[in-house]
């Protein structure tokens, strides 16, 4: 039996738990009780998520909740679908006391946190992600929301689940290729936060064992930074935008459904590697190291020549990083610290995605 780790992400009368290991949705039942969600209740998944596991949550439930699946891909993050999807909420006769699970990927997560955070004003939600990117990153935090053709993420709302159950077990159906892209993710909160877990990475193969360990450890570091900055106001939760300004443009640019998230925030972390050494005195060495991590784990650190520079500035216009006009920049000085900085301008931006089309070592 593998081990179990309980992480608390503070935030007063609104704190609760994430527990990551195996076995978790068999139990999901009591430890959704334990978080005060009992009533009625609809499963939100994916149409690759719910033959795998909606049936297993909904034995644990022991009753009948509705299950609501939705197209697996970026595509369903959108206003379309979260109509759908409240409509489908409402036709089930949910009410207020009742409650919404968010089972699947970073996708599902948002939109139905999303969901819950607006049907019938707000009901509560638990989140039991299924990914990589969503166990360490998405499902943890109260960020929720859907895409519009101008952007990522631009419309949503916080609201923060009641409850988060990683089980590292349903990690094993994961592609080989949605598994790598997550730890674009982890090797992100490596280098803005966990120096050690950096050197750690080096050594990482991919087995059941080793998962529990390493995404408790990410759950902690996020767990951390939303209990200090929940609402991204004291440039310390903006920090986990490391690569994400350039990989939001970049995933954006190339389509949703092109590259992968994960992907598209590997060759973003690169781009905010190079931007580093210029204005934040990173070394060469460490800058080496960090391509070196992102292509052990098949992560892109070249831009394919289809995603034209034109299409990512105008992606990036879009990008809610933009202050009063001014890009906001996460950067590293060293490999386990970030800040934000305003140093960085338009003509930096085109060169790093010039540099961004050759080889990351030339
Ligand atoms: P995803 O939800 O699209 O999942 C990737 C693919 O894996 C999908 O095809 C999905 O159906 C499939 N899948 C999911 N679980 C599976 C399993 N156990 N076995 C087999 N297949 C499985 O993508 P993702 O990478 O999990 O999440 C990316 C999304 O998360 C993006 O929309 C991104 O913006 C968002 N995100 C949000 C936050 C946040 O703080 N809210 C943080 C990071 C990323
Ligand atoms: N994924 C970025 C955040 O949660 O703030």
């Amino acid at each position: 039996m593998l081990e179990t780790f309980e992480t608390r992400v503070e935030l007063g009368e609104r704190s609760y738990s994430v527990h990551t290991g195996g076995g978790l949705l068999e139990r999901a039942s009591k430890l959704l009780a334990e978080a005060g969600l009992t009533g009625r209740c609809a499963i939100i998944t994916d149409s690759n998520v719910a033959p795998l596991y909606a049936e297993r949550v909904v034995a644990a439930l022991g009753g009948a909740p509705d299950v609501i699946e939705v197209p697996a891909g970026e595509a369903s993050k959108s206003f379309a679908t979260a109509e759908i999807v409240c409509r489908r909420l409402a036709q089930a006769g949910l009410d207020r006391k009742s409650f919404v699970i968010a089972l699947g990927g970073g996708v599902v997560g948002d939109l139905a946190g999303f969901v819950a955070s607006i049907f019938l004003r707000g009901i509560p939600y638990a989140q039991i992600p299924t990914t990589i990117v969503s166990q360490v990153d998405s499902a943890v935090g109260g960020k929720t929301g859907v895409n519009l053709p101008e952007g990522k993420n631009l419309v949503g709302a916080f609201h923060q689940p009641r409850v988060v159950l990683c089980d590292v077990d349903t990690l094993g159906t994961l592609p080989d290729r949605e598994f790598n892209e997550g730890f674009a993710e982890v090797i992100k909160h490596a280098i803005i936060r966990d120096a050690a877990m950096f050197e750690e990475l080096g050594a990482f193969t991919r087995n059941q064992e080793n998962l529990s360990p390493v995404i408790a450890r990410n759950v902690e570091i996020k767990a951390a930074i939303v209990s200090e900055d929940e609402k991204e106001e004291r440039d310390i939760r903006a920090l986990l935008n490391f690569g994400h300004t350039l990989g939001h443009a970049i995933e954006n640019a190339a389509g949703y459904g092109t590259l992968l998230h994960g992907e598209a925030i590997a060759l973003g972390i690169v781009a905010a590697s190079r931007l580093s050494i210029k204005h934040a005195g990173l070394s060469r060495d460490e800058y080496e190291r960090i391509v070196a991590r992102l292509r052990a784990f098949s992560l892109p650190c070249s831009l394919p020549s289809s995603i034209e520079t034109g299409q990512i500035l105008d992606a990036m216009k879009a990008d809610k990083k933009f202050e009063k006009g001014q890009m906001r920049f996460v950067l590293t000085a060293s490999i386990g610290s970030a800040f934000v900085s305003n140093l960085v301008t338009r003509d930096d931006v085109i060169e790093a995605l010039a540099a961004l089309r050759g080889d990351p070592l030339a």
